[in-house]
């Protein structure tokens, strides 16, 4: 049972691959290697004793992935990672983030239509839903209008989909993610974000690690009950589990439409401080932190009604906060002991 993990070295992608491996799956990588290495495969292999195939190429060069899908049209399903993630970035360049995250998406499809492939699992957002009316969110909330390029790039795929799955025998899941964050246990794979980061539990690990001097903590006059913003963290690993339940949903016949979207988060929301709190205790530092203004853009607060994927996928995340942060730091420790 062959499936193709497009971004499958990347964060989430490489942890997926390890779930897949795990329960038998044989995965083909592609990846441009835009924001990961080629030595992530090692990595995994060293986890499953199964290495990954990897094929590098830029899944926005038609021809390429037309090829790729002519010598694989045996691939039992997509699941697609590829895509650039930073919302600033995005802000400023977004015609390399429509360019990048459309087209690729696009090619993919096209040729998933022309050989034959008919299972799509695809990598979406809390970000369509802006900041809900009201919380617990569903997915059954409206779409807000985006707040950034790349929020668009999500909503725009997820029509992209529908739309080809209407003229198509090609089948969609959209996992809508809350805020991935944590790493394998065996702290060979996690988050390594390029540069300075943008997210807040990288720069938390950073922080303590000596590499950044210090936190900003962005904002403490929200109308939450410390004053910072919510999130709903949720540990990578529960996450990529998911996804091999969603390609065995596909592969088995279980699904109820064509294309259905799932929520994936924990159901529990959790504060900028919180968080930071979580990590002192688990890491046993206090971290530098300073309350700064508010970044733009932010919004207050969102946490997922997961009841729905709980019930149809037989799915539930499993991994609370203190095992997040606490896998996070390994992490952070590891890599830059192997790389200092
Ligand atoms: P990541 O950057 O670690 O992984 C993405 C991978 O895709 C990278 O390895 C990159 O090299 C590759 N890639 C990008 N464009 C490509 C192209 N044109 N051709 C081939 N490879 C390409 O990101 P991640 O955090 O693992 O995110 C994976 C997916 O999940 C993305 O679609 C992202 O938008 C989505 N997502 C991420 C989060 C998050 O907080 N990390 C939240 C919600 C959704
Ligand atoms: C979390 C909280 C920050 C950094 C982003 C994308 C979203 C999704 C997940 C892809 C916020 C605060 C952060 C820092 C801080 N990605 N923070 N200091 O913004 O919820 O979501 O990643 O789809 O689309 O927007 O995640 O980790 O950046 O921030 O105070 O240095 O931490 O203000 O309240 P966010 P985040």
């Amino acid at each position: 049972m062959k499936i193709l993990v497009t971004g499958g070295t990347g964060y989430i992608g490489s942890h997926t691959v390890v779930e897949l491996q795990s329960k038998g799956f044989e995965v083909i990588i592609v990846d441009n290697l835009s924001n990961s290495s080629a030595e992530i495969v090692d990595k995994i292999e060293k986890i499953t004793g199964i290495r990954p195939v990897l094929e590098v190429f830029d899944l926005g060069d038609r021809e390429k992935t037309a090829d790729f899908f002519k010598r694989n049209s045996d691939i039992m399903g997509v699941i697609h990672f590829a895509a650039f993630k930073a919302v600033g970035e995005s802000v400023e360049k977004p015609l390399m983030y429509y360019r990048n995250n459309l087209v690729s998406l696009m090619n993919i499809l096209e040729s998933m239509k022309e050989t034959g492939v008919r299972n799509f699992v695809f990598s979406s957002s809390c970000t369509v839903y802006g900041q809900p009316d009201k919380l617990p969110v569903s997915e059954k909330a409206p779409i807000k209008t985006a707040e950034s390029p790349y929020g668009n790039t999500k909503q725009i795929s997820e029509e992209i989909i529908q739309d080809t799955i209407k003229t198509s025998d090609i089948h969609g899941i959209a996992l809508r993610y809350f805020n991935p964050i944590g790493a394998h246990e065996t702290a060979l794979i996690g988050e390594l974000p390029l540069g300075v980061p943008n997210n807040l539990v990288p720069f938390i690990t950073q922080t303590a690690m000596g590499i950044r001097d210090q936190l900003k903590v962005f904002g403490d006059d929200y109308p939450t009950p410390d004053g910072t913003p919510i999130r709903d963290y949720i540990h990578v690993v529960d996450l990529a589990k998911a996804h091999v339940v969603a390609v065995n949903r596909m592969i088995q016949d279980k699904m109820k439409k064509a294309f259905e979207v799932f929520n994936l988060g924990t159901g529990k929301g959790y504060s900028v401080l919180e968080v930071i709190r979580a990590f002192e205790k688990s890491s046993g530092r206090k971290l530098n932190y300073k309350i700064v203004g508010r970044r733009e853009g932010d919004i207050i607060q969102v946490w997922a009604d997961p009841s729905f994927s709980n019930k149809e996928l037989g799915w539930k995340a499993e991994k609370g906060l203190d095992e997040m942060v606490a896998s996070a730091w390994k992490w952070e420790q590891a890599y830059r002991t192997e790389n200092s």
